[in-house]
């Protein structure tokens, strides 16, 4: 079951990442957006990527230029469903994911394997839906997807062993780092990572720290990369509420709930990088912490 062909559904933060990792392996890619407007923003998000990474001296001219003859990005559901596999990476709504897949289901060869890139849904509700149980894994991957080595290979109940093999062996040749994690809520890295960016916007929430002050505190305390509140900004936090909600439904632990604060900012538009404005106000270079924190 050797993959040699790779379709890619949703272009946003993740899906672009995810083609762009894809079609520099050597994988011709296929990546599928909703309008033409929106494959034309998903192809931009690639080739600002790699200008970045050809800028830093990571990715040369000629790797660049392969890479982008590689992929494909059109509205064409069929182009990506021919694939060997078809990796979702749309929004985090288990009705969406189960239409979606039902779509592909009726337009793919049998061979091919699904796989979702969820960041909290469990794969056998996908599953069972899709109308191939045995070829559907989740294949987690991490924001920015160039970038970062890890991803989560998830078996659910109904995933043959073939199916977790050959998504196994296809993490390796991008050139990724695979851990095997069980089909729950979260998996491995969310479960941890999740209720702790929860709990630094419940610190903002009680007045522990200015916004800044949390942020610093984790980068030079702790040794992340990031504070937890740009983190945030960084992941969306349409999307992390997303996550909050399926996580804290699942399980029923306060650690999952979504605090007040996250669930204004999202009514308020306000979703992090992606919309301009969260945590931080992203109009000014470095970004400024947003004023109705400072207040
Ligand atoms: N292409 C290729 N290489 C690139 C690049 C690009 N577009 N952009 C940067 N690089 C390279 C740089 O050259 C550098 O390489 P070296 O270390 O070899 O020098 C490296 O990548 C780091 O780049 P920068 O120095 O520019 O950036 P940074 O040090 O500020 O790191 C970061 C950026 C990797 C994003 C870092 O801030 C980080 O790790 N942040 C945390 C990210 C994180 O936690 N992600 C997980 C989110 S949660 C999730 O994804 C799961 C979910 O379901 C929500
Ligand atoms: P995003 O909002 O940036 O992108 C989602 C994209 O999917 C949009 O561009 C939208 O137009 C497209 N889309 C929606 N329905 C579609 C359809 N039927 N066909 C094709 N495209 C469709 O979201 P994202 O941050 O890239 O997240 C996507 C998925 O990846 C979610 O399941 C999320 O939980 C997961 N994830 C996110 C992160 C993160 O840090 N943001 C990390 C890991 C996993």
């Amino acid at each position: 079951m050797a993959i040699e062909t790779v379709g890619v559904v949703g272009g946003g933060l993740m899906g672009s990442g995810i083609a762009q990792v894809a079609a520099s392996a050597g994988f011709p890619t296929r990546l599928r957006e909703v309008t033409a407007a929106l494959a034309t923003q998903a192809r931009g998000r690639v080739e600002r990527s790699l200008a970045i990474g050809v800028g830093k001296g990571k990715v040369t001219p000629e790797q660049r230029d392969a890479t982008l003859a590689h992929l494909t990005v059109g509205t064409d559901i069929g182009d990506a469903a021919s694939c060997d596999i078809v990796i979702e990476a749309v929004v985090e709504d288990l009705a969406i994911k189960v239409a979606l897949w039902q779509e592909i289901d009726r337009q793919a060869p049998p061979r091919t394997i699904f796989a979702s890139n969820t960041s909290s849904l469990t794969i056998a509700d996908m599953a069972v839906a899709s109308g191939r149980p045995d070829r559907v894994v989740g294949l987690h991957f991490f924001n920015p997807v160039p970038l970062m080595a890890l991803v989560e290979v998830v078996r659910a109940i109904t995933t043959s062993d073939a199916s977790v093999d050959a998504a196994t062996a296809f993490v390796r040749r991008l050139g990724k780092q695979p851990i095997a994690a069980r089909d729950t809520s979260g998996f491995v890295v969310n479960r941890l990572l999740i209720p702790y960016m929860l709990d630094a916007i419940r610190a903002v929430e009680t007045g522990v720290a200015s916004v800044s002050d949390i942020d610093t505190g984790m980068r030079l305390g702790a040794g992340h990369p990031m504070g937890p509140l740009t983190l945030l900004d960084f992941v969306g936090l349409d999307t992390t509420l997303r996550i909050a909600e399926i996580m804290y439904t699942e399980f029923r632990e306060t650690r999952f709930a979504p605090p007040p604060l996250l669930r204004q900012m999202v009514t308020a538009g306000l979703f992090g990088r992606k919309s301009g404005r969260g945590f931080y106000d992203y109009s000014a270079e470095p970004p400024r912490v947003s004023a109705f924190l400072s207040r």
